[in-house]
């Protein structure tokens, strides 16, 4: 069934929205905590070993009763629905969206024009599984005899975030390899990674599901002429293996067909790091933690299929934050992880939601009248705290912000993780009670500070509080844990993009630029700049003049 098409504007419980945000606007979370003992409990779903506590929001029970009934008149049942049963929702590209079907159970049966997907999807997780072992226990080995040491995954945008992120993120669970991404057309990216990497032992993973795209093509190039001068051409074919929807494309390259790790075009590059797009992932830390990381995202695909809406995790995080964006005009949202590992959490993030969600039109063609996409951002705390907080509690901004913790470390030293921890659950007891004037003085008056030195400093060391946030608690970082946390915001996207009728898996946006790249390039190359405005002219002058 295809997605609803009017827009979020017409429904009954938007205009509701808009009159009950009259009311709530300058009400203070504080006070709503002091009036209802049960706010932390009401305002708390557990699932698995993940624990999200929304209470510290701008919203009362009333606010989530409309949010809710939002969701219904958009139809979100009937879209989720369509979203996993395969129907062609990325119209704009007619295609189904199907990361999805990548974790299903083997047993399960979803089908793409007519055709079950499932024994197809199994077939590459065989040939992910068998790579992996042969590499990492040395059976594939290198032109000269010697095994693997070192992997560099060639790709950009979804073909390097996600995996990216993963790699670092399990870390802990890494085998022996070690792992390089070059994704940048910057050369002096590529450069750098070829000082540290010998040819005998480096495999090659070329990822690029169009194999069409300037930046993974130039630095495959680059690194097989800095490959064949040490080895000979049919050596190729044991270093490099590609992940790609093109075959043609990826043998013309002269990678040999066997070596090729297929995809489907019903998964986004943005979604596909389950996919074969994750291959890195699995030659990083074995196939099995790469089967329970995809184990982990279908958990949540269960969870978000299932759930009531006022239980479900990507529903209300999604409700939330289209409340901040469309009633309160907030710019933007935080998403600050607390432990290093998540480190590459909020880049990997900002592809998927900035490139689902960032659309002007709806899905009928028109111009919508209201903010879609959020802004996305983050780093982890609490060298963000050391970093940008500054803005978050004292600015004129309000930026609502996902908290996300562990229970538990992974080295087991809690020492430092209980002093972690206790900065997280300062932060979001600061944003939500602020200091008030009379705590600054009173302080002061400890301090014994003179009442005119007091008076002065008061106004800058007054918290104004009632910023909004979401904890998410998690029992510890595992593959699995860290698969259902990613199927979450996939899913927070989808609902945001459902509610406010846009497209959210095509991405029409980044094409202009390229274009316009490939056409200057080749005035750079034959030195005659055309007709531009005269900002750009001026600057192509300059550039050829003086490089
Ligand atoms: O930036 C646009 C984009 O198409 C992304 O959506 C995609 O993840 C990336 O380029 C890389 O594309 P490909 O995997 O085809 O090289």
């Amino acid at each position: 069934m295809a997605l609803a098409t009017f827009s979020p504007l017409k429904t009954a419980s938007w205009t509701a929205l808009e009159n009950h945000f009259q009311e709530i606007k300058m009400q203070s979370m504080k006070q709503m905590f002091q009036d209802d003992a049960s706010r932390a409990e009401k305002f708390t779903i557990k699932w698995n070993d993940f624990l999200l506590d929304y209470s510290k929001n701008r919203v009362s029970e009333g606010t989530i009763e409309l949010l809710l009934k939002l969701a219904d008149e958009m139809h979100l049942k009937q879209a989720i629905a369509s979203y996993f049963d395969g129907a062609i929702i990325n119209k704009t590209e007619d295609r189904a969206v199907l990361h999805t079907a990548l974790r299903a159970s083997d047993d399960a049966v979803i089908k793409v024009d007519g055709k079950n997907v499932v024994p197809e999807i199994l077939e590459v997780k065989n040939k992910i599984k068998n790579f992996t072992h042969e590499i990492t226990a040395g059976i594939r080995k290198g032109y000269t005899g010697k095994p693997f040491t070192d992997v560099v995954n060639i790709g950009i945008g979804g073909s390097d975030l996600g995996p990216a992120m993963v790699v670092e993120a399990l870390q802990y669970y890494q085998n022996h390899l070690k792992v390089h991404f070059v994704s940048n057309i910057d050369g002096d990216h590529v450069h750098e990674l070829l000082k540290t990497i010998n040819p005998e032992t480096t495999l090659f993973v070329i990822v690029s599901k169009t194999f069409t795209t300037q930046e993974t093509l130039t630095n495959s190039e680059t690194i097989r002429k800095w490959f064949l001068k040490s080895a000979s051409q049919k050596d190729v074919a044991k270093h490099f293996v590609a992940v790609s929807t093109n075959l043609k494309k990826v043998t013309d390259f002269g990678i040999d067909a066997n070596n090729v790790f297929p995809m489907w075009d019903w998964v986004g590059g943005r979604f596909s790091l389950w996919s074969a797009v994750g291959l890195t992932i699995s030659l990083s830390v074995g196939y099995d933690h790469f089967d329970a990381l995809l184990k982990g995202a279908n958990e949540m695909d269960d969870h978000f299929k299932t759930a009531e809406f006022d239980q479900n995790i990507p529903v209300i995080l999604a409700l939330l934050s289209i409340w901040y964006n469309n009633f309160f005009e907030a710019e933007s949202e935080a998403i600050i992880p607390y432990t290093q590992y998540l480190q590459k959490l909020a880049p990997y993030l900002q592809q998927g939601i900035m490139e689902s969600n960032g659309k002007s039109v709806d899905r009928n063609g028109d111009i919508v009248n209201y903010q879609t996409g959020t802004i996305i951002w983050g780093e982890p705390g609490t060298n963000s705290q050391h970093a940008f907080f500054q803005l978050i509690h004292q600015g004129t901004k309000l930026i609502p912000t996902d908290f996300i913790g562990f229970l538990k470390p992974l080295y087991g030293d809690t020492n430092h993780h209980d002093k972690l921890m206790s900065n997280f659950f300062a932060q979001t007891e600061a944003l939500l009670n602020g200091k008030t004037e009379d705590q600054v003085r009173a302080e002061f008056t400890k301090l014994d500070y003179s009442t005119g030195r007091a008076e002065f400093l008061i106004p800058f060391k007054v918290f104004e509080g009632n910023k909004p946030t979401n904890t998410l608690l998690i029992e510890k970082l595992s593959p699995k844990r860290l698969g259902a946390l990613v199927a979450m915001y996939e899913h927070k996207i989808f609902v945001q993009g459902v509610i406010w009728n846009i497209f959210s898996y095509d991405q029409w946006g980044v094409e202009l630029g390229k274009q316009l790249a490939s056409s200057i390039l080749e005035e750079i190359n034959s030195g005659q700049v055309k007709q531009h405005d005269s900002s750009t002219s001026n600057l192509l002058h300059y550039f050829l003049q003086n490089k």
